[in-house]
């Protein structure tokens, strides 16, 4: 890998990508194993019971986590987000949620999470200083749902974590349905009801073509814009005022019977590349600076080879000085046969 030589700003304002980009999150892949096997995520027959996944001295510890973290918040990253594979799945999680939530310049910390260990965890997360988490709800019917995940938890499981979550004051829960025409769009009003019952955030999200193993197909897509149309006919929908051209990845609505909050994540028919402040740390520490990426830079080398805070902090604002990704705006004919990292791997 080539060094890429560039002035660093002064501490304390943000690194700026070469489309001038601040960095400002930072998604946290903690662990590549899952106990679910959604097919567009980790089909089973290529993460079976003879999967090699990670090894545990691969991974980074929660000491070298916590001081990447540090820098990164250095560099100006106040979200951080952990993810998986499924993060609860790492041992005591709520370690790292408490170095994370005590870092100088962090003022946000999430969990985005399948759902299924939720429920015994909420408390001990909030109490370590988790804001809020995001459960991953494709279905709510039991046989639909067993499919999509590949799963013998029981839907119930999920649903008793996102309630329990909820109790425990890490809401409002924001519940991410990822949409496959002609799989689960039927169900779509039927997540709707469940979320405006509960005063959960649903967010509808568009699939996406991730990882090379999920043989995505742009007819399974639903479009956003026909998400809204089917929902706003029965619970019509205003955008949520103020919100337009917010820095989130979903766009907000807000039913007009003040029925709660819905979004949609149109990272197909309308990409959001343009105000991409992500950059995402796999389990070993890779830092990858676009979902759709095909590698990334080795931060794990960097830190194991006995590096000063200035030396992370000039290995990772320079590769994020460097970073022109915008994989979703140029998504087209050149881009399906691009070699890119697995969702599980890179945490979504
Ligand atoms: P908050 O806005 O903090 O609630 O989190 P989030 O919506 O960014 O996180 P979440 O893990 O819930 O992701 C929602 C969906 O957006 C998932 O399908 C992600 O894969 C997708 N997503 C998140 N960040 C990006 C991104 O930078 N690019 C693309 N294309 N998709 C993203
Ligand atoms: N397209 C869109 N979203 C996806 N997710 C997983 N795979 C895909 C895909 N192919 C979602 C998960 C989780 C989030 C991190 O990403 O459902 O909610
Ligand atoms: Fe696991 Fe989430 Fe991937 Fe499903 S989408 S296999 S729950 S990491
Ligand atoms: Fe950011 Fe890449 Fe997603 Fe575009 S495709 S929003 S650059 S992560």
């Amino acid at each position: 890998m080539g060094t890429v030589i560039v002035p660093l700003q002064p501490p304390g304002s943000p690194a700026l990508d070469r489309l001038a980009r601040p960095l400002r999150d930072l998604r946290v892949s903690v662990t590549d194993r899952c106990n679910f096997r959604c097919p567009y995520c980790m089909p089973r027959e290529l993460f079976g019971a003879d999967h090699a996944f990670l090894p545990r001295n691969e991974l980074l510890s929660y000491e070298e986590l916590g001081r990447l973290v540090r820098v990164f918040a250095e560099l100006g990253v106040t979200k951080i987000r952990l993810t998986g594979g499924e993060p609860l799945l790492r041992r005591d999680l709520e370690v790292l949620v408490k170095m994370v939530a005590e870092t100088p310049g962090v003022e946000d910390v999430a969990v985005t999470t399948n759902g299924s260990l939720l429920a015994a965890r909420a408390a001990s997360l909030r109490e370590a200083g988790l804001r809020r988490v995001t459960v991953s709800l494709d279905s709510l019917e039991p046989e639909v749902f067993a499919a999509l995940g590949d799963t013998k938890v029981p839907l119930k499981q999920v649903l008793d974590g996102i309630a329990a979550a909820a109790e425990a004051g890490l809401g409002p829960v924001k519940l991410n349905a990822v949409l496959r025409r002609g799989v689960n769009d039927g169900g779509m009003l039927d997540l709707v009801d469940f979320a405006r019952e509960s005063g959960h955030i649903l967010r509808f999200i568009e699939y996406m073509d991730v990882g090379s193993t999920n043989g995505w197909n742009l007819s399974e897509v639903v479009p956003a814009a026909e998400v809204l149309e089917r929902i706003g006919a029965v619970h019509p929908v205003e955008p949520v005022p103020g919100s337009e051209g917010g820095v989130g990845v979903a766009e907000r609505f807000r039913y007009l019977d003040g029925g709660g909050e819905l979004g949609v994540i149109s990272s197909v028919s309308k990409p959001f590349c343009g105000t991409c402040t992500r950059a995402r740390l796999t389990a070993v520490g890779e830092l990858f600076t676009c979902l759709f990426a095909a590698s990334g830079t080795d931060l794990r080398a960097v830190l194991r080879g006995g590096a000063s805070d200035d030396q992370l902090r000039t290995a990772i604002g320079g590769r994020w000085a460097g970073r022109d990704d915008r994989y979703s705006e140029l998504r087209g004919a050149g881009t399906p046969g691009l070699p890119r990292a697995e969702m599980s791997y890179l945490g979504g």
